[in-house]
């Protein structure tokens, strides 16, 4: 019999009670959000050719080469191509894209390029094709612009088949001297059908769960492995072809599965982020760099004198995203064509930062953002070790700062997400707020390739969340992490979303992410169990919460138990309960039950309708089962 007090209605729970983390690890950005096919579209990876392939009739000495121009600091590398009385099929360069393309039938792809030939004379032929070279679509590509100047080159066409893994080729025709660079190749149908835009699928599935926040751009890729890969957004807005790509953090150990191929372009900067969190109505939580890189593997710090251009970057970030269109860098925005403000309210400095240094360096960064912005929360982080002196040392500093927001991050075992149901039970209730900032239930060890999106972790998730719930007036934000993965190319795991070049299908974890975040309500309701928060009693866990928008009473009921259990909900407070309520139900007997490519919705919530009599709701929690009930009251 659980009580639940709907008069009692008290902490609010915040819009941006639950996010998401948004990082490029596994391939989430380059080759997976940002949807261009090409890899290495400007030759700067480390071998300039990564990801080419040439193909010759013919051996002709010197007729690729790379060139560096001094002009071009940001992107100094291009292709010139001497080409002499070359037909169709003579000498051609093939992309192999990020695990090949994915190739749909009957949809317009968009190719461009960056050329410069003093006299026309070749032109280009492009063309998607399989690994075995057989052809799907293609078109020629007009290069008759002649000069010094560089030009840009559109061509587009439909692909005539479905290929998971195609790629893409250029023909050289004719003859002369052609310089190329940003050789670019997008689906035409993104997100909202922006060109050069984000993978569409991926997209909705975020846009699917209402998140109430993204954070991005990480995670461990904000620090750096060393400062010079840290993230610095300045250089990820604005034309292409002027961002200047880094090897992404992910590309090394403690990957697990390094990819010597795992660069961070840029494609998709800030300017794509905040643009995102407006489409999908999520408040945009940038983290930046506090002057440390990642103390996992390297202590590289700034020193204290040379701050300051770490500070200014997050003070012209404020301005970029909210600034009126006379500053600098709203300017700027506008010229990106957004004039509006973007309404940034949080900023994060500093990722799994820790020790005095981050504490000496958080405190300069702190006070210069309060002066001059003094409404913007500040996410301030507190490490990996929940139960640890590390964390304690950073708890204690951070409260004596009177920090807005602390980020906790916890990979842990799923049985730590059950005993730690009450984390936050008896945390301080004035002071700072706490951003679960990441989180993910870790069925064999922690960063262990083993680890699986099973039922059994997405369950005690569940479980866990329930406290955060419960506890909304200290929790206002909370993220799983990471986000995404290709099932081809990742370095982490468990991950929330699994993509191929294709498909894209949501794990157990993201469906009870999902039912968080659509049923959250806005005021927290206490719910007991002989006067008890249900936190594991006969393997029960629930919240309730109310929305006084839709007049709804939710409640969460987590049995993680595989007997069946009758509850019995007493709503107190209210006057009559409608008579049919809505179930929302993700269940499996078999904890280890997971979703695939194959299998996308193995595991999916199930709704129903729940009959009531009178103020009681009578259901079953089922073995291992997570069940949201809503239920309109007067
Ligand atoms: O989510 C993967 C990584 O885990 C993040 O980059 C980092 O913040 C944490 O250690």
């Amino acid at each position: 019999n659980l009580q639940v007090n709907v008069a009692a209605a008290k902490a609010d729970i915040q819009p941006t009670m639950w996010g998401v983390f948004f990082e490029d690890i596994n391939q989430g950005a380059d080759g997976g959000i940002y949807a261009e096919l090409v890899k290495n579209r400007s030759f700067e990876f480390f071998k300039p050719l990564m990801g080419w392939n040439i193909t010759r009739k013919q051996f002709q000495e010197g007729d690729l080469i790379i060139m560096n121009r001094a002009d071009k600091p940001a992107n100094p590398r291009y292709l010139q191509a001497t080409v002499k009385n070359a037909a169709r099929g003579d000498l051609g360069l093939t992309n192999e894209g990020f695990k090949g393309m994915g190739i749909k039938n009957g949809l317009r792809y968009d190719f461009s390029v960056m050329y410069r030939q003093a006299a026309p004379g070749v032109k280009l032929y492009v063309e998607l094709v399989d690994s075995l070279g057989k052809t799907y679509g293609g078109t020629a590509v007009d290069l008759s612009q002649a000069g010094q100047d560089w030009h840009t080159a559109k061509a587009s066409f439909t692909a005539n088949a479905t290929v998971p893994k195609g790629r893409m080729r250029v023909w050289f025709e004719g003859n002369g001297v052609v310089d190329l660079d940003m050789i670019s190749l997008f689906p035409s149908d993104t997100w909202k059908g922006r060109p050069g835009g984000m993978r569409a699928d991926m997209i909705q599935m975020l846009a699917d769960m209402k998140p109430g926040f993204v954070r991005f751009p990480g995670g461990c890729i904000v620090e750096g492995y060393d400062l010079d890969q840290r993230y610095q957004w300045k250089k990820t807005i604005g034309a292409l072809e002027d961002r200047q790509l880094i090897i992404n953090r992910w590309n090394f150990e403690f990957a697990h599965r390094p990819a010597p191929d795992y660069f961070q372009t840029f494609g998709l900067g800030f300017f794509e982020y905040f643009q995102l969190c407006e489409d999908i109505g999520a408040e945009p939580l940038p983290i930046l760099n506090a002057g440390m890189a990642c103390q996992f593997n390297t202590a590289e710090l700034v020193p204290m004198e040379d701050l300051q251009p770490y500070i200014q970057d997050a003070l012209d970030l404020v301005e970029f995203a909210n600034g009126a269109v006379t500053t600098k860098w709203g300017a700027k925005r506008a010229e990106l064509g957004h004039p509006e403000p973007f309404n940034l309210k949080f900023m994060g400095v500093g990722n799994e930062n820790w020790g005095p240094q981050y504490v000496e360096r958080l405190k300069v960064f702190t006070k210069a953002i309060k002066d001059k912005y003094p409404d913007i929360k500040l996410v301030n982080s507190s490490g990996t070790d929940p139960n640890g002196d590390r964390f304690d040392y950073l708890n204690t500093e951070l409260r004596s700062m009177n920090a807005d927001i602390i980020d906790e991050h916890y990979y842990r075992r799923p049985e730590w997400f059950l005993e730690n149901a009450r984390r936050y039970d008896n945390y301080p209730r004035t002071g700072p707020k706490v951003f679960a900032g990441e989180y993910a239930a870790q069925t064999d060890k922690v960063v262990s390739i083993h680890n699986k999106n099973s039922w059994q972790a997405a369950l005690a998730e569940a479980a866990f969340m329930t406290g955060l719930e419960r506890n909304a007036d200290v929790v206002t934000m909370a993220s799983y992490a990471p986000l995404f993965a290709h099932a081809e190319g990742w370095q982490w795991t468990p991950d929330m979303i699994w993509v191929d070049n294709l498909r894209a299908y949501g794990t157990p974890n993201y469906y009870v992410q999902q039912l968080y975040s659509l049923n959250k309500g806005n005021k927290v309701l206490p719910i007991t169990l002989n006067k008890d928060v249900v936190a594991g009693q006969d393997s029960l866990y629930a919240s309730a919460a109310l929305d006084t928008k839709t007049k709804e009473v939710i409640v969460k009921v987590v049995n993680v138990s595989g007997k069946p259990q009758q509850v019995n909900l007493d709503l107190k407070g209210v006057k009559s309960l409608a008579s049919q309520g809505k179930l929302f139900l993700l269940q499996s007997n078999d904890l280890n039950v997971v979703n695939s490519l194959e299998q996308p919705k193995n595991l999916a919530p199930v709704e129903s309708s729940i009959a009531i009599k009178g103020k009681a709701v009578k259901m079953e929690a089922k073995p291992y089962s997570f069940s949201v009930v809503r239920v309109a009251y007067k």
